[in-house]
């Protein structure tokens, strides 16, 4: 309440209008589409649902412009427990939040305070491809591990670990990327208790956690055991917008030690005072979480448009997996043809997509690709269905 009442800095944030995106395309500027084709490969939120007007009039405290606490400002990790513990039917304490400016950002740091160059990381097979080279940049050794319909293989990985003796262990497990896999309980439990009886830290990249369709997926892994070395890193880069660059690491008992004595935090305090005190607000009045309803519901129609029009248009010779929440569409050859080598052939029909090889370590899944059902409307998605068959249908 005090907070409030001290709020006297104005925000005027501009946001380009929706119909300003559809531009030639430029890597460099990531709003930007691709004017001759359906890019489907692009896994960001449609620049045109960025909920602008969220933004319009709103004030922060003076406290936020000063230095603030390292793990962030409480103000905020208080929201934003309030908030995680109604979504994920866990009771999440702000105590066991460090802010972070997003999910790639927490990754960075996690290389930095739990792993030193030449250390080896275990990863899924496949896995999100920018994660890869992060690690990789950190002079990290990657050993991917296989994954079943269930999430990373438990076996393979207890294995992998006794070979490796791994700086951490880097997972996906709701909605994953690429494939849209989410871990059923009781592999989450058992991945955990690995990670608890190996010491080796478990680090659940969950972007998409709260992207459920219908029913909520199991908890995030730090929500299993307090006991557990375990980092659940989250995000409002695909649930309010990406360019607020703002996510969070939560984790309990001394896991989040080694990043708050980060001289990054010492020198600089918490991360993103400013845009955590704008989201905190809007979580406050409840504008973020009705945002929220109403994207998961354009989404889930946008996932059955792009998975019914995958099924019609590539047929019985082709996998689709159907996730329950996310951004992603997994869709596989059934007779190992090489989907990587028609990329060229769809971007010459006016569509792309991601090949499933960009995804492994091992250069594996040359018959699989990913397709992101956020970024396009659902009138585009079923252009990219019929152009995708066509090339499909060619080879
Ligand atoms: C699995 C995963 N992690 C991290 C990110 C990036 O998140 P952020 O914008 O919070 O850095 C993405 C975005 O595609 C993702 O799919």
């Amino acid at each position: 309440m005090a907070a409030r009442q001290t709020r006297d800095v104005n925000l005027a944030l501009v946001i380009v209008k929706p119909h300003a995106f559809r531009q030639s395309y430029n890597m460099s500027m990531q709003i930007l589409k691709p004017d001759d084709r359906i890019d489907l490969g692009v896994g960001q939120p449609d620049p045109a649902l960025l909920p602008q007007s969220l933004f319009q009039s709103l004030s922060i405290p003076r406290q936020s412009l000063a230095y603030g606490q390292e793990a962030g400002a409480i103000d905020f990790r208080e929201r934003l427990a309030q908030w995680l513990s109604a979504d994920v039917r866990q009771t999440v304490q702000a105590s066991d939040l460090l802010v972070t400016t997003g999910s790639s950002n927490a990754l960075d740091m996690i290389c930095s305070r739990l792993a030193k160059p030449g250390d080896t990381v275990l990863v899924e097979d496949p896995t999100y491809f920018i994660a890869l080279n992060q690690l990789r940049e950190h002079g990290l050794k990657v050993v991917a591990v296989p994954m079943d319909d269930r999430g990373l293989q438990p076996e393979a990985l207890e294995q992998a670990i006794q070979q490796h003796a791994p700086a951490f262990i880097y997972t996906v497990p709701t909605y994953h990327n690429p494939t849209g896999i989410t871990q059923p309980d009781e592999r989450r439990r058992n991945l955990v208790a690995m990670a608890k009886r190996y010491a080796c830290p478990l680090i659940a990249d969950e972007v998409y956690q709260c992207l459920y369709f219908d029913q909520p997926p199991p908890p995030p892994l730090a929500c299993y055991d307090r006991d557990a070395p375990v980092l659940s890193v989250g995000s409002f880069s695909k649930i309010l917008a990406p360019g607020l660059r703002l996510g969070w690491i939560q984790a309990s008992g001394d896991a989040l030690q080694p990043l708050l004595n980060a001289a990054l935090l010492k020198s600089g305090g918490g991360l993103a005072p400013v845009t955590s005190a704008i989201v905190g607000s809007l979580i406050e009045t409840g504008a973020f979480q009705q945002y929220l309803q109403s994207l998961k519901q354009i989404l889930k129609t946008r996932r059955d448009v792009l998975w019914q029009g995958l099924t019609t248009e590539l047929g019985e010779r082709w996998q689709i997996n159907r996730p329950e929440g996310g951004y992603f569409i997994w869709a596989s050859q059934r007779d190992g043809l090489s989907v990587a080598d028609l990329r060229e052939a769809a971007i010459h029909q006016g569509v792309s997509f991601l090949a499933g090889t960009k995804f492994s370590a091992n250069n594996n899944f040359v018959s699989s690709m990913r397709v992101c059902f956020a970024w396009y409307d659902a009138v585009e998605l079923e252009q990219a269905c019929v152009r995708l068959g066509k090339v499909f249908a060619d080879h």
